[in-house]
């Protein structure tokens, strides 16, 4: 974070200030703990049925962060009803883009209290929050400019938003405004780590203006999720997470919803980095520890595989050593932290069962301590051969490294292209020519040359994946808000 910038510095001390024991309910009722008051006035005034649940902070579990109550299955099939019945698809254009710009403008205003949620909701750091809420405002303004820049063709119908946890107001807000601008009502269903910060969310958009039947929060897991994608009423989905739901949804899409309705989905990667003896260690270490290591390795973009040139792996591993020895790890909240939580109990499991096989084949290159109180995971650098030996996105701080000689840079890329994902790639070299070569032949989303490879920028850089990792369009770009028209404009990233 920095500190010597006014604006988010006094941002985050009022969000420390306002927010540090504040308790937020996500029910769908009358809402007397809403920090601002309000009384919460959408279509779920009437009751969820589901079941309630606590939600803590994954940095320090000791810290109650509210509490949600479900959606039933019930509830979801009334919610669409509702949304099939409203008439924001014949609301003119210009009073849609209004009421996302309203919303970026209240997100703005209320972003003490969104960065606040984000670090005790999501265990985020201060640095991530403060980009997640500017992502999202972007988000909001981009689509409403490009809904007015481009002829929309007919919107399609309810579009059923289903959204992760790693970027709980980013990516919820991106494809509940991009569906919502193009004339869709839109059933939201965060995902269940992080309801707090969705609901939070969707009563700042009806604030702004966007009616209760057109936009409606269904809180849960998988089933209401299910339940949701199985509704032959559902006119398509827009999907970000893994793999292996993307592949449920597809199949449920498959055997209930009508043939034309699209899946937009965003999926994980097994994204590598090529180092060669060219690059400025230095710079390539920083960027490593980045890339691998910033919100605790839990980002879509993540880079999971670091190749190595031979001649390059000895002191580069040494100096990622010691770089790594510097980074702090604990509680966001505090500003003495650079790596936070893992998301929960499972996630923590998951990717702890992955080091220790590893460890016990004797591959653990380098691995930090875990402060306890929290889900934690050290940081962790494990040996491999190759991306082949990687079955699955491990989504968390591990690092897997790969050496090779000079003359295998082409068997690389080929076995990277193999993997059949295609998010994130990262180079560094100082040969112009092989940037060049190496882009062109790599399959990938995103290409991120001598620099980090996490982060994208609405506008100017959008994201998505090819292959297993995304059917496009890429979010934050020109062709996302036709998709959700009955005339789309090509995807860019098929
Ligand atoms: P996840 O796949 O477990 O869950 C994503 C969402 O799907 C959640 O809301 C979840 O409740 C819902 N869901 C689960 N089962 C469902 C079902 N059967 N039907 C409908 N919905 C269902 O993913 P996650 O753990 O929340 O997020 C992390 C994953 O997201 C990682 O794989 C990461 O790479 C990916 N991701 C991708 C991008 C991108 O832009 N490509 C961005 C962020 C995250
Ligand atoms: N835009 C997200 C990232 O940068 C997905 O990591």
């Amino acid at each position: 974070l920095d500190v010597s910038d006014p604006i988010a510095f006094s941002a985050m001390q009022s969000a420390r200030d306002a927010f540090a024991n504040t308790r937020w309910h996500a029910t769908p009722l009358t809402a007397p703990n809403a920090p601002d008051g309000s009384a919460y006035q959408g279509k779920a005034a009437k009751g969820y049925a589901g079941p309630v649940t606590e939600m803590r902070n994954p940095a320090r579990h000791n810290d109650i962060v509210g509490s949600v109550t479900d959606a039933s299955t019930d509830d979801v099939t009334a919610a669409i009803a509702a949304a099939a019945a409203s008439n924001w698809g014949q609301t003119p254009v210009g009073m849609r883009t209004a009421s996302l710009r309203a919303a970026a403008d209240l997100y703005e205003t209320h972003s003490a209290e969104l960065f606040a949620l984000l670090a005790r909701e999501a265990g985020k750091s201060w640095s991530d929050a403060i980009a997640e809420v500017r992502e999202a405002v972007d988000f909001l303004r981009y689509y409403a400019d490009q809904a007015e820049r481009l002829p929309l063709a007919s919107a399609l119908g309810p579009i059923a938003a289903i959204s992760p946890w790693n970027f709980p107001l980013a990516i919820f807000t991106g494809q509940i405004a991009g569906a919502l601008v193009a004339g869709n009502p839109v059933l939201a269903k965060p995902a269940p780590q992080t309801p707090l910060i969705a609901f939070r969310a969707i009563q700042l958009l009806h604030e702004a203006g966007i009616p209760a039947d057109a936009l409606q929060l269904l809180p849960g897991g998988g089933e209401v999720g299910t339940a949701l994608t199985a509704n032959p009423a559902i006119a398509g989905v827009v999907f970000t997470g893994s793999l292996p739901t993307a592949r449920r949804i597809d199949h449920t899409m498959a055997t209930h919803l009508a043939p034309t309705a699209p899946l937009v989905a965003e999926t994980g990667g097994l994204n590598a980095m090529i180092v060669d003896s060219t690059a400025l260690p230095e710079q390539a270490v920083r960027d490593i520890i980045t890339s691998a290591f910033q919100s605790a390795g839990q980002r879509c973009s993540a880079l999971r595989i670091l190749y190595l040139q031979e001649d390059a792996a000895e002191r580069t591993i040494e100096m990622l050593k010691g770089a790594m020895d510097e980074l702090a790890l604990g509680d966001p909240w505090t500003l003495a932290h650079d790596v936070g939580p893992v998301i929960d109990e499972a996630a923590r499991t998951k990717i702890q069962a992955h080091i220790d096989s590893y460890a016990r084949a004797g591959k653990l290159i380098h691995q930090l301590k875990a402060p306890t109180g929290g889900t934690y995971v050290a940081p962790t650098v494990l040996e491999v051969n190759s991306i082949t030996d990687l079955t699955e996105e491990i989504f968390g701080p591990v690092l897997h490294i790969a050496l090779f000689k000079a003359d295998q840079i082409d068997a690389v890329i080929a076995d990277i292209n193999a993997s059949g994902y295609g998010l994130t790639f990262g180079m560094h070299t100082r040969i112009s020519s092989r940037v060049a070569a190496v882009s062109r032949a790599i399959r990938a989303g995103n290409i991120y040359i001598n620099r980090n490879q996490i982060g994208a920028a609405v506008g100017s850089q959008p994201f998505g994946g090819e292959g297993l990792s995304g059917t496009g369009p890429k979010a934050g770009g020109p062709h996302y808000v036709p998709r959700f028209t009955t005339a789309p404009g090509p995807t860019d990233s098929a």
